[in-house]
């Protein structure tokens, strides 16, 4: 396929002035993989410009997930939005929403496409979107994400492409898009494997409603891992050693099961550590594609993935698209309605490992909220794995800021994940298998096994003077910890 000649090049600055104030827009980004780039930055010094004019300016936001800079730094940085959803990870966008100038709906990920198909943020103005080509009857080949572009795609009323010659037009052997039918007629979804293909290498989009093609040649600009730490060794050390008892125990099948990990450093440390350790070869059923699992592919420890974002740092990147023919059967990408879909993570049996920033002495855990209020990043796909996953582990360092914050407390500050979904909660302390222990049972466990040795004796009291119950709380109490903390910056005293 060669240039489009069909559509018009614009610049950023010309799709941007196609853009009015208080629309609603559609940006392919499923972390910074595969998210628009030019559009965004001419948009943001556009709504800058109009600032200083004295002249209103700010947009609506949908994404697949987070973005990179070029979206929701420069555009929190201009203050030009109003309304983001599904989720984000930018400080300057984090700041504004925590001081409520910016409206955030928190959301899982695998609902966005349904809910843009019918109409639940009303009416998708403009997609813009990254693709690596363009047909000139409107197929689209994505680029390094997937996210929920297909449906912003097909759903915007206009439509302004970025065509990054930065990644190489091959991806689109990796892509399987498909939107699902309306129900109630949706047939089974026939994924029966993590590499099943049931799509399109293409998304479709009305050629008419295109209105040109920015060109960019730009990396991702994924910053690499961090080297993996000793607390994150010692987490994914349980984990690994948890999941080979599981399989001696007839309790995971001799092939093993599907891997989902999230995202961020303890993710990528725990899929390193299985990597060397004797779990069999295995397949993951995920959301992000990241680091670590470069190098377990080229070694045969990871016989295949499905995710719908290849999140790699430049040098893996590199790595991927110098040996395509190796990578590119092993790896499909899927839109996020189906890479994180409910039914498909409980058919395939999927094993789930998130991050949460506190979990609670009865199972719940909070992964968005700090202190119950202040927004991190958002629940991501965390949520669509933990509750419908075969196997749901938890994992956290047991101390924050210094020790001065107990990441095991009395009740989470706020409820993510609750106790009828988290099977398994890991610190680099210990593991504590949650199945089939009723509260209290649950509460010694997690005390003994998670928490940090100097805030044991805090929970062991509460426990022992909270009401008696089904669940033992103190209602006066159980907040203790986090108020402490607000009052004077550590949850116990010195
Ligand atoms: N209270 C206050 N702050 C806390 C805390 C707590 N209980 N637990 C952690 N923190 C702070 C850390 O100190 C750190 O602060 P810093 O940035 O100032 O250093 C920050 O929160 C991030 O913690 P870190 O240990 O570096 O975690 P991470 O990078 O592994 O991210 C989450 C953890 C929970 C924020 C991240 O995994 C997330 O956003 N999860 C939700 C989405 C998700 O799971 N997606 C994957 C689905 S596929």
């Amino acid at each position: 396929m060669s240039a489009p000649t069909r559509f018009a090049k614009l610049t950023p600055e010309e799709a941007a002035e196609l853009i009015g104030h208080g629309a609603t827009l559609g940006f392919s980004g499923f972390t910074p993989a595969g998210a628009a780039k030019a559009t965004p930055l001419a948009l943001a010094a556009r709504a800058k410009r109009l600032h200083a004019e004295g002249k209103p300016f700010k947009v609506r936001v949908l994404t697949g997930a987070s973005t990179g800079a070029s979206i929701d730094d420069a555009l929190a940085e201009a203050d030009a939005i109003s309304w983001r959803a599904p989720y984000q990870s930018s400080k300057a966008l984090r700041n504004r929403i925590n001081r409520q100038e910016t409206e955030f709906v928190d959301m899982h990920l695998s609902h966005v496409p349904q809910m843009v198909e019918f109409g639940f943020f009303g009416k998708i103005d403009f997609a813009i979107v990254e693709a690596v080509d363009v047909a000139p009857d409107g197929r689209i080949y994505l680029s390094t994400s997937v996210g929920a572009s297909p449906s912003y795609l097909k759903h915007a009323e206009k439509v302004i492409i970025e065509v990054n010659r930065h990644h190489t037009k091959q991806l689109m052997e990796m892509h399987d898009i498909k939107i699902l039918p309306a129900p109630p007629h949706r047939n089974p979804i026939p994924i029966d494997h993590p590499l099943a293909k049931i799509g399109t290498p293409f998304a479709a989009c009305d050629p008419e409603k295109i209105l040109g093609i920015v060109e960019t040649d730009e990396s991702d600009g994924v910053a690499p891992f961090d080297p993996v730490d000793d607390v994150s060794e010692k987490i994914a050390g349980h984990v690994v050693k948890f999941l080979l008892d599981e399989l001696a125990a007839g309790r995971i099948p001799p092939e093993f099961l599907p891997l989902q990990s999230g995202v961020g450093n303890v993710a990528n440390a725990v899929m390193a550590g299985l990597g060397k350790s004797d779990v069999p070869s295995f397949y993951m059923y995920s959301e992000v594609f990241q680091d670590a699992l470069v190098d377990l592919m080229e070694q045969g420890r990871l016989l295949g993935a499905s995710a719908t974002s290849l999140t790699l740092s430049e040098p893996q990147l590199k790595r991927v698209y110098d040996n395509m023919r190796f990578f590119a059967p092993r790896i499909v990408l899927r839109p996020q309605e189906l890479s994180n879909n409910p039914g498909v993570i409980r058919r395939l049996g999927v094993i789930a490992i998130n991050t949460v920033l506190e979990m609670d002495i009865f199972g719940n855990a909070n992964s968005t909220h700090v202190a119950g209020t202040q927004l991190m990043n958002g629940v991501g796909g965390s949520g669509d794995f933990v509750r419908n996953s075969y196997l749901s582990i938890l994992v956290a360092p047991s101390i924050a800021k210094a020790g001065r914050i107990s990441t095991v407390v009395p009740m989470v500050s706020h409820v993510d994940h609750n106790e009828h979904s988290v099977q398994i909660l890991v610190t680099e302390q210990g593991l504590a298998d949650l199945r089939g222990l009723g509260p209290i049972e649950r509460a010694k466990r997690i005390i003994e096994k998670c928490a940090h040795p100097s805030y044991r004796p805090y929970l062991h009291d509460y426990i022992q003077s909270a009401t008696l119950g089904h669940v033992r709380h103190d209602l006066a109490r159980c907040y203790e910890l986090h108020q402490n903390l607000l009052k004077t910056g550590q949850m116990l005293p010195k």
